[in-house]
């Protein structure tokens, strides 16, 4: 059971105060979230731009402090608020993008391609030539996609391109159990054994060079050991098949960010002990330790996920059969945790009035007609009535990105405007948004 989060009293030593250091968070209060709400409604988010860069700040210089040079990819899949992407390409980061959607949104957001890193399992002929036309850093994940290369070379025989190969990590831990996500026995990424052989062959029979190798494995622990395990396999593979032109060792994503204890009961490890931990294995590598190709990573979740809160209305409550009581608020699950991970998020309760009956225990239900849909599970709330409000932090990972319009709208994004005010970072969406492309001349046939 789970009563009102806190902030976290900063007195349990050093290392705490380490893994907790961030920007304070902005917590609204009852008057602020309705001044809000009377303008752009409820449910919101509220994006806090502070936090997201002392992130990315801290991230980078964690790396810096153990390996030079450093390169981050800014995971847009995770979260593509252009507030975000933005202040990512003002501290020099790059754009780590992963479909034609991804890489033309950080186009338009003002990167040059040689500033965006093109991952993912699907790049259709069209986008890859796009990107080798452009000069991005492409991970190519198949042999279809080494097949469209071979054939825009024919086109472009004096080209000289460089290109990465995502590498299958096999993720399996000392007990001999998978780390990958879900336990996975197999991921379904990048290439290895026969397969990675027959693409350096055809790559380098065609004058290609590989610059990159990029070892994204999407793991069930985030644990600083996997990072051990992609390391060690991207220097063996540089190593076996004599890849000296190697310029960009590619760590991905899967990092934990500041997750305070309270929310999955132990310590995560902090920036710098992933750090520490990479550049140990891959200065222990000769080859790298002299010649230093970019050492790459692409965090995602872990500086976008605590710059993010939700703020939703409570709408009804209500006791089942004398056993249950529910909760219910005009936000759903999928605007918080589209994957319906297990863990209550850390919330707040904002009572428009002093809570006057004793708490209860209860399920934050969302509005959805989805039993599932549940948003908090047995919480303890003073007294929860219809018009106050619950905060739901760091609803900033796999949200905006995963909300479809199921049932409500997507709602609105706000963000600070620099005056004690707030801006509109998105407008809630509309019916008029929604019905954007069909065709509603057409009759029923
Ligand atoms: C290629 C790649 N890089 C980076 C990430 C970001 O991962 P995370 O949000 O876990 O840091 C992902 C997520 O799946 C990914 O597929």
């Amino acid at each position: 059971m789970q009563t009102m989060w806190r902030p976290i009293c900063h007195r349990s030593g050093e290392r705490r105060q380490q893994r907790n250091r961030g920007v304070p968070l902005t917590e609204l209060d009852h008057p602020q979230i309705a001044a809000i709400a009377e303008r752009w409604g409820t449910p919101f988010y509220l994006f806090h731009p502070g936090r997201f860069r002392k992130n990315i700040r801290d991230f980078s210089a964690a790396m810096r402090r153990h390996y030079e040079p450093f390169i981050l990819g800014y995971s847009y899949k995770t979260n593509y608020l252009p507030a975000a992407t933005l202040a990512v390409k003002q501290e020099g980061g790059y754009a780590e993008v992963v479909s034609r959607l991804e890489y033309e949104l950080a186009l338009r957001l003002g990167y040059s391609p040689e500033r965006i890193i093109f991952n993912g399992p699907l790049k259709r002929r069209a986008d890859l030539e796009m990107a080798l036309d452009g000069g991005a850093i492409v991970n190519l994940d198949s042999m279809t996609e080494i097949e469209f290369l071979c054939d825009w070379l024919l086109r472009h025989p004096e080209a000289r391109p460089a290109v990465g190969l995502r590498i299958n990590i096999n993720l399996t831990g000392a007990d001999g159990s998978s780390r990958i996500q879900d336990g996975l026995k197999t991921g379904r990424f990048g290439f290895a054994g026969e397969n990675l052989e027959r693409a350096i062959d055809t790559l380098s029979s065609h004058g290609v060079e590989v610059v990159s190798l990029h070892g994204h494995s999407s793991s069930s622990d985030r644990s600083v050991e996997n990072f051990r395990t992609i390391c060690g396999t991207l220097c063996a593979v540089r190593e076996r098949y004599s890849l000296n032109r190697l310029r960009y060792l590619n760590v991905g994503g899967g990092f934990f960010g500041r997750v305070p204890r309270e929310l999955i009961g132990r310590d995560v490890p902090t920036f710098d002990e992933y750090a520490a931990a990479i550049a140990e294995l891959l200065l222990a590598d000769g080859w790298v330790a002299a010649n230093r190709p970019f050492l790459v990573a692409e965090p995602g979740v872990s500086v976008v996920a605590d710059s993010m809160s939700f703020y939703t209305a409570i709408h009804s409550r209500k006791n089942v059969a004398g056993t249950r009581n529910f909760v219910t608020v005009d936000g759903s699950v999928f605007n918080v945790k589209p994957t319906m991970h297990r863990y209550n998020m850390l919330f707040r309760h904002i009572a428009a009035r002093p809570p006057g009956g004793s708490g209860i225990v209860c399920d934050v239900v969302g509005s959805t007609c989805m039993e599932k849909d549940i948003i908090l599970q047995d919480v303890v709330l003073p007294d929860p009535q219809p018009g106050d409000y619950i905060e739901i932090k760091g609803a900033g990972a796999y949200t905006i990105v995963m909300t479809p319009p199921f049932i409500n709208l997507a709602p609105a994004i706000v963000g600070p405007d620099g005056n004690g005010g707030f801006r509109l970072l998105r407008a809630p969406q509309s019916v008029d948004h929604l019905l954007e492309g069909y065709n509603l001349e057409a009759s029923p046939t």
